[in-house]
């Protein structure tokens, strides 16, 4: 124990002293010290202390297999032994990367044939931001370059993905977002669906949209970007009604639609993507995270018939594109994942009874003093905290109730992340049924653990 002690003293150290951490306020960080992360079996994960821990966020919504699948660790050894890179630049292609870009084409509807790779969601969501941009100048249509999304989106980090993402702090610090980005408002039913049904709400949020193009002109919008369900904004699962409002006011007004996959895509919704569980179709779909189970660095951006044949037959050169575009390993582990999740039916999984069980047992804590809400999809959730569940009243920013809930369940052996004060959770897809019976015994403790410190602050708000 002494030995690990140490470890940890000296990692969290040099960590506090070297290590720039994404999404993070540096020096609050380097006074508490990070937790180190040392292994990970299955749905768990152990820190340096020997504390294990059940991992109710798949990592950052991406670890769907779980933790130490030997085949993929498998793929990735025999694939560097084999060819540890070559590019996919100047006219040459690896056995993995084509494989794995019509792996992917048969998993999408007919007619997205064109995959282009990339190593992140963010990259994925700036090629696509690109590959929009490029596809209305070949279309003769320069002037239609302005792109809508949503206030709670996240798209990511590039120039063109961090503006695309709604999120205040990821903009006026950085002079983002660039112009030809606007933003509506999100489907977020529990906290701005006033006294409509979710089903009214659902068309009323989708027609703000409609008027952002009319706003703007519709001859000027090129495309609309949405998660199908907003991962990092707080799990906001949409009315039925949207996504299918949403894909007929864009064709309406021939606006293209990006479904950005990179949470939903792989099974998280029940389905293989999003936008079969909601219904719709859009132009192009970007991925990530799940592709390769979170194994490997990758992403890519689909194209369906539209975009895809267009810019397919496009003389000009298509300049974009990194030295990692296709990186062979990469591709053959995300392979293998696709692989064992048609062979173990993970694509389904969370819309069959796993799925079931899963919202059933969180939706059981809908009758927790602090809970205003339950929501799922597939195995993805939320649990809205709240000082009064009849009015929705939320805590008080400054108390800090979602941080002070997710730091709870790290006590009670559970990963949960905060979102303002929004819990969310987005287990490995192979999750075991004992082990969502425990995840909701986790959670239970943890709000009942927080119930009694707010209890002792007294007062309410
Ligand atoms: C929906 C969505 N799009 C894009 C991204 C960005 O992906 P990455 O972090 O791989 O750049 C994320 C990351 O969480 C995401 O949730």
């Amino acid at each position: 124990m002494q030995q690990r002690d140490d470890r940890t003293a000296r990692w969290q150290a040099l960590d506090a002293r070297h290590h720039l951490h994404p999404f993070t306020v540096f020096r609050e960080l380097a006074a508490t010290g990070a937790r180190i992360i040392t292994r990970g079996e299955g749905c768990w994960i152990e820190d340096s202390e020997g504390n294990r821990i059940l991992d109710g966020m798949a990592g950052l919504w991406c670890v769907n297999l779980g933790y130490g699948e030997e085949r993929l660790a498998r793929a990735a050894f025999e694939q560097m032994r084999e060819l540890a890179y070559y590019n996919t630049f100047f006219q040459c292609a690896t056995p993995p990367a084509v494989e794995l870009a019509a792996a992917i084409a048969g998993l999408l509807p007919q007619g997205f044939e064109r995959i282009f790779f990339a190593n992140s969601g963010s990259e994925a969501n700036d090629t696509a931001i690109k590959a929009v941009w490029y596809y209305w100048n070949l279309e003769g249509r320069p002037e239609k370059k302005i792109l809508i999304s949503r206030r709670l989106a996240y798209h990511g980090v590039g120039l063109g993905s961090a503006s695309l993402s709604g999120l205040a702090p990821m903009h006026a610090p950085f002079d983002l977002p660039l112009a030809r980005f606007r933003h509506i408002g999100d489907p977020y039913w529990y906290r701005d669906g006033g006294g409509l049904d979710g089903e009214s709400f659902g068309i009323a949020a989708a027609r703000w949209l409609e008027e952002e193009i009319l706003r703007v002109g519709p001859e000027r919008v090129a495309a609309f970007f949405g998660e199908p369900v907003q991962g990092a904004g707080g799990v906001i699962i949409p009315p039925a009604s949207y996504w299918p409002e949403i894909a007929r006011i864009c064709r309406r007004y021939d606006v293209l639609l990006v479904a950005d996959e990179v949470i939903c895509g792989f099974g998280r919704t029940g389905r293989c993507w999003g936008f079969e569980t909601f219904d719709f179709t859009p132009d192009i779909v970007t991925m990530a995270k799940g592709l390769s189970s979170g194994y490997q660095p990758i992403a890519a951006v689909a194209f369906g018939p539209r975009v895809g044949e267009r810019i397919f037959a496009s003389e000009l050169e298509f300049a974009h594109g990194g030295t990692w575009a296709g990186h062979p390993v990469a591709c053959r582990v995300a392979l293998e994942t696709l692989r064992i999740m048609s062979e173990e039916g993970l694509f389904t999984r969370a819309g069959g009874p796993a799925g079931t069980l899963f919202r059933s047992r969180l939706a059981e804590l809908a009758d927790h003093p602090l809970v205003g809400e339950v929501r799922c999809c597939g195995f993805l959730a939320a649990i809205e905290l709240v000082v009064d569940k009849a009015t929705r009243r939320p805590f008080a920013p400054e108390r800090r109730v979602g941080i002070r809930a997710r730091e709870l369940a790290l006590e009670h052996g559970l990963v949960m992340r905060a979102v303002r004060d929004v819990m969310v959770l987005a287990p490995p897809l192979v999750i075991a049924e004992e082990e969502i019976e425990e995840l909701a015994r986790r959670v239970r403790r943890t709000l009942d653990a927080l119930a009694r410190e707010l209890a002792a602050e007294g007062d309410g708000s």
